[in-house]
């Protein structure tokens, strides 16, 4: 299959763009595991960033979010309250807090987007309850994604479950597709109804990123014009994988090798 343009508008990649995704895709989960060892009580989020710089130049990839829009970081560290797009800055982490860390990595030309939660020490009740939700809500929109079905199908099974654990889903931010390009169509809503939204064919590949909240939906962008917080400052979480539609589910090119999938991790001596 080569790549072609649906008449949605939307890029049906073939073999050599799942390779691309595969790749890139590895690369990306392959930071995540790596930074496990570093998020520690007293590590500032500018350092997790400096290590993702450094292990993108020595695999010859790119941190897509460098400069994107003038983001000024390669990475988005989102501590807490935080719900995502955080900038990586000067203050430590503490025991208790919860950061999600968004990775993409541009391998020949091919973007790897993929976050996680990251506990830091020990965490409250709350918090591991929040991380187990939000994970588990991801893992339902992938279970969705078949030919057939539509991007509609992803954002039900992800608000049903989450709401169900009386969570709630921000709306105002989105997965989206991406390949050659960091964002490109569809959008890949985390709440909605079956049927809705465009129909899944086999070479889509795009990202599915829950971001759920455990008090309100509603969010605010704070000055620096891209620090997404909850207005209730109530604690918020996300995952993301990057994934391509296959002619009967979805492949997964974000998977941790390391099998760091949700926190607590358990880090080989
Ligand atoms: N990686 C984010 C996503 O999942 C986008 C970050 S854009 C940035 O789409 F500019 F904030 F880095
Ligand atoms: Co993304
Ligand atoms: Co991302």
């Amino acid at each position: 299959m080569d790549t072609e343009i649906g008449t949605s508008g939307i890029t049906l990649y073939g073999l050599e763009g799942f390779a691309g995704m595969r790749t890139a895709g590895q690369l990306a989960a392959e930071a995540l595991d790596m930074l496990v060892e570093y998020v520690v009580p007293g590590v500032t989020t500018e350092a997790l960033d400096q290590r993702v710089m450094e292990f993108a130049r020595d695999h010859k990839a790119v941190p897509a979010p460098l400069n994107y829009r003038g983001f000024p970081k390669g990475i988005c560290t989102s501590v807490n309250h935080v719900v995502c797009h955080g900038i990586p800055g000067p203050k430590p982490l503490r025991e208790g807090d919860i950061v999600n860390i968004d990775v993409t990595l541009i391998v020949d030309g091919w973007h790897g987007d993929t976050s996680r939660m990251f506990s830091v020490g020990q965490i409250p009740r709350k918090a591991e309850r929040l991380v187990d939700v939000t994970y588990e809500s991801l893992m339902r929109g992938i279970a969705a994604v078949k030919p057939g079905q539509t991007t509609g199908h992803i954002g039900e099974a992800i608000q049903t479950f989450a709401e169900g654990q009386r969570c709630s889903v921000v709306r105002e931010f989105c997965g989206h597709g991406l390949g050659l390009n960091f964002h490109e169509p569809p959008n890949i809503l985390h709440y909605g109804k079956a049927g809705e939204g465009v129909e899944l064919k086999p070479g889509m590949i795009f990202t599915i990123e829950p971001m759920i909240n455990l008090g309100r939906a509603p969010v605010k962008v704070l000055p620096d014009g891209w620090t997404a917080v909850t207005r209730d400052r109530q604690l918020s979480a996300q995952f993301e994988h990057s994934i391509g539609v296959t002619e009967d589910g979805c492949e997964v090119f974000t998977l941790s090798p390391k099998g760091y999938h949700c926190p607590p991790f358990a880090v080989a001596a």
